[in-house]
């Protein structure tokens, strides 16, 4: 993973972010993020060169929690390492910013993954509105 590089808030566009999701996200659609970067605590960009190859947000809910959202590492940089640098940056930052507590929902071929980005399994739920 030699040569990707993290960046706190840095600015990203549309094209840059959907161009990732597109290729991340099986059934994606082109979205604005302005409107979603607005309620972000931070989020963490990665870099190959100026191409955007990865990204998590946390938002917050103004207090002491915050929550890991859009986990996403480019299929070509997958298995290096990537999404657990980006999780741990968001976690580092987002524990500046004042946040106590980080939650993040995720499916079960995910458990291990995050916990080495450093969470500890707890009881949740989702609801689909
Ligand atoms: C999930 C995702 C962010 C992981 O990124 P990554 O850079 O490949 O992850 P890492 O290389 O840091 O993985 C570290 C460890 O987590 C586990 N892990 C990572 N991806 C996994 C997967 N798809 N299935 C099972 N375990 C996985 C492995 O134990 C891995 O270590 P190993 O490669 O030595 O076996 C990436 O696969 C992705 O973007 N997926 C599509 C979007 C998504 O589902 N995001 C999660 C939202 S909750």
């Amino acid at each position: 993973m030699t040569g990707v590089v993290l960046s706190t808030c840095p600015p990203l566009t549309d094209d840059d972010l959907n161009e990732l999701f597109g290729a991340s996200w099986p059934g994606h659609e082109p979205v604005p993020f302005a409107r979603t970067l607005s309620h972000s605590l931070c989020w963490i960009a990665a870099h190959r060169a100026d191409r955007l190859v990865g990204f998590v947000n946390v938002a917050t809910d103004g207090g002491i929690h915050a929550f890991v959202l859009d986990t996403t590492v480019h299929p070509d940089e997958r298995r290096a390492g990537l999404g657990v640098r980006l999780v741990r940056a968001a976690a580092a930052e987002a524990k500046a910013r004042g946040a106590e507590w980080l939650h993040v929902d995720y499916e079960p071929h995910l458990e291990r993954f995050y916990a080495e980005c450093g969470f500890r399994p707890t009881s949740a739920a989702l609801m689909q509105l």
